[in-house]
C-alpha cells in the first residue's frame, strides 16, 4: 500500500504542518505531504513547506468571484498534486461544498478546544476566559458546519491556577502536535470507521 497524500491548507504559523512533515519524513505514519496550500501568501507556512522541498501553493480569494470559484481553482490544484486527505491545519476559512464533496468523509482539522466547547475562533481564549479547569484539543472530520463533524482523536490539557491564556495555549499546542499526526496515521493506514456520528478505531 503507497503512502496517503496529503494536502495541508494552512493560514498562519504553521506549527501543525510542521509536526505532520516530521512525522512523514520520520516514517512514523504512511502518509505524506504532496502539497502545501494558503490563502495567505506570508503565511510562514509556506515556507516550512518549501525548506522541505514540497510544493507550496497560494491562491487569493480575493481575484475570485465566488467562494465556489475560489475552490474550484483550489480542488484543482489538489487533484493535479494527487491529494487523498485534506488536512486543515490553522486555515483561518470555513471549507465549502465543493472541496467536501470531493472529498467524502477525507477532510480534517484540528481544533484547540474539546468539542463541543468553544468551537470557532481562538478556542483557548475561550476556554480561559470561561474558567474551565480543563481544556484540550480536537482532530476531528470536517463537515459543512463550524467545528461540528465527528471526532477523531481529543487531548485534554489541565489549566493551572497560574496559567495565563498564553501558557494554556502552548500546553495545548504540544498536543496538537501529538494527536493530528496520529490520526492522519490511523486514516492512512484505514484504522478509522465512521458510524454516524461515532468514529471507531479498528
Ligand atoms: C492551532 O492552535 C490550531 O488548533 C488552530 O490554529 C492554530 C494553528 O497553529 N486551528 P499552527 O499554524 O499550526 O502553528
Amino acid at each position: 500500500m503507497g503512502k496517503l497524500r496529503l494536502g495541508v491548507l494552512a493560514s498562519g504559523w504553521g506549527s501543525n504542518l510542521q509536526s505532520i512533515m516530521d512525522a512523514a519524513a520520520a516514517g512514523k505514519i504512511k502518509a505524506e505531504v504532496a502539497v502545501v496550500f494558503s490563502d495567505n501568501n506570508d503565511a510562514f507556512a509556506l515556507e516550512r513547506a518549501r525548506k522541505a522541498g514540497i510544493p507550496a501553493r497560494h491562491l487569493n480569494p480575493r481575484n475570485f468571484g465566488s467562494k465556489d470559484e475560489c475552490e474550484k481553482a483550489l480542488l484543482k490544484l489538489l487533484n493535479e498534486h494527487g491529494v487523498q486527505l485534506v488536512c486543515l491545519a490553522g486555515y483561518m476559512r470555513m471549507v465549502g461544498k465543493v472541496i467536501l464533496d470531493a472529498f467524502p468523509n477525507m477532510v480534517i482539522n484540528i481544533h484547540p478546544a474539546l468539542l463541543p466547547a468553544f468551537p470557532g475562533l481562538c478556542g483557548q481564549q475561550q476556554a480561559w476566559d470561561y474558567g474551565v479547569k480543563f481544556s484540550g484539543c480536537t482532530v476531528h472530520f470536517v463537515d459543512e458546519g463550524m467545528d461540528t463533524g465527528p471526532i477523531i482523536i481529543q487531548a485534554v490539557v489541565p489549566v493551572y491556577d497560574d496559567d495565563t491564556a498564553d501558557s494554556l495555549a502552548a500546553r495545548i499546542l504540544e498536543q496538537e502536535h501529538k494527536i493530528y499526526p496520529e490520526a492522519i496515521g490511523l486514516i492512512a493506514e484505514g484504522r478509522l470507521k465512521l458510524n454516524g456520528r461515532k468514529v471507531f478505531r479498528l
